[in-house]
């Protein structure tokens, strides 16, 4: 088999290295990839979102099954034109990916079934979206509609900040169309939980629970980033929030997308809040999260590729979905500067010994050396027995991982350690 992967940071990387379990796949080609990850595949220079080049190359290359794991390819529609050329693919279509590319949509989606979350307006004008400001308690969360590269969402503390995150995302388009329209919502409170989750549009199988640290520096201070790191499972989602969560969530969205005629295929991720109300959805994503697949795909103890092959084919439920009983960690070393304006260029060294537990997100090799090429520059991971010895091997290996300058928390995981040990 030959497999193409759309998509060139930490989490495809984890993708890859997972699959390339599977006997049967014998070549796979990440479109774009990066310089570190090309050891685990062949990296073809196709950016993610050229979905007319992404078909072209699938066609001329005889690729038998295509994952598409950014959010941008879905959004646009990338798994609706493989599939138009006979392309098997991993992931939801156009149709089904609105549940993460506007955030009017989901919202509205999860009022119409009921699904517990924060309560919103929409908004398509501006002075109106100023007028109600005035109405709501602070703090407010005001969100773009569309993909807004993740930074799309403002908290705001005073009245002030809220209104002029409206009118920087309205009047001043900083978000571009993604702006055209918002939702302001309460502002919820409570620890976060990621649930990514496998689903053939019928059936959904939970992945294992996560938590992601947002925030650049220690003790969840500074700006807020793609993910810092992350553990799992998260030792906030409780047996009975998991029960929760399935009954009032997971299922109904499923049948919610089923019956609004837009069957989700792929990797649904739930972004929640476990809130004095209970487990409520703060956003849907279409895709596998970055950088918690770097936590929960070392923690699948069955085939990756088979699975994804049911999601697609619809048999999901007859296929073995069995996660580990251990723990992992995951912690993110970042160029300095990120998340705003970052180094380049840096000689990456990564010790031999530490090569497999090293998902790399941004990196290129330039005369025969490994280059760092991104803010985001690599994941190094650990499992073991307990998340506190998880924690120290990924911390042990950091130091085996060398590029000028490099930044990375120093806290990963402590809050979830906090919870676990009292
Ligand atoms: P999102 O891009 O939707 O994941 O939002 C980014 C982050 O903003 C989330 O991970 C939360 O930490 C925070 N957030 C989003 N919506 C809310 C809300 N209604 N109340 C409190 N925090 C929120
Ligand atoms: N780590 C958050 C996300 O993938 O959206």
């Amino acid at each position: 088999m030959r497999v193409m992967v759309v998509g060139g940071g930490g989490r495809e990387h984890a993708i890859i290295k997972k699959l390339k379990e599977n006997k049967d796949i014998e070549k796979i080609y990440a479109l774009p990839g990066n310089g570190g990850m090309a050891d685990d595949a062949e990296c073809v220079n196709i950016g993610a979102k050229d979905i007319s080049a992404i078909v072209d190359f699938a066609v001329e290359n005889s690729i038998d099954y295509a994952v598409v794991a950014p959010d941008d390819p879905l959004v646009l529609g990338a798994v609706d034109e493989l599939e138009a050329k006979g392309i098997p693919c991993f992931g939801p279509n156009k149709n089904a990916a609105i549940i993460e590319g506007s955030k009017v949509f989901s919202k509205n989606f999860m009022k119409k079934y009921n699904i517990p979350t924060a309560q919103y307006e929409v908004f398509s004008n501006k002075d109106d979206a100023l007028k109600y400001l005035e109405t709501e308690p602070i703090p407010t969360v005001i969100k773009a509609d569309g993909l807004a590269l993740g930074k799309g969402v403002i908290i705001a503390f005073t009245l002030e900040e809220a209104k002029n995150a409206v009118k920087e995302i309205m009047e001043d388009k900083v978000f571009g169309a993604s702006g055209n329209n918002i939702v302001i919502e309460e502002f919820l409170e409570g620890p976060e939980v990621s649930v990514l989750s496998f689903t053939d549009g019928e059936t959904v199988v939970p992945m294992i629970s996560s938590m992601d640290h947002k925030r650049a520096l220690d003790g969840d201070k500074g700006l807020n980033t793609g993910g810092m790191g992350t553990v799992a499972p998260n030792p906030y989602y409780t047996e009975d929030v998991a029960k929760i969560c399935m009954e009032t969530i997971f299922i109904p969205t499923i049948n919610g997308m089923k019956a609004e005629g837009r069957t989700f295929k792929g990797c649904l991720y739930f972004g929640l809040m476990i809130t004095k109300n209970g487990p409520k959805v703060i956003e849907y994503n279409c895709r596998f999260g970055d950088p918690e697949t770097q936590v929960v795909l070392p923690l699948l103890e069955s085939d990756l590729f088979t699975i994804m092959k049911s999601t697609t084919n619809g048999t999901l439920k007859d296929t073995e979905v069995k996660f580990s009983k251990k723990s992992a960690a995951c912690v993110v070393m970042a160029s300095q500067g990120y998340p705003q304006k970052y180094e380049t260029g840096k000689e990456l060294v990564i010790s031999e010994d530490v090569k497999n537990n090293v998902y790399v997100a941004g990196a290129k090799i330039a005369d025969g050396k490994l280059l760092t090429a991104g803010g985001r520059v690599l994941g190094v991971t650990a499992v073991a027995e307990t998340l506190s010895s998880a924690l120290k091997l990924a911390y042990e290996r950091v130091n085996k991982v060398s590029f000028a300058n490099a930044f990375y928390r120093k806290d990963i995981g402590k809050k979830a350690l906090d919870i676990l040990e009292g």
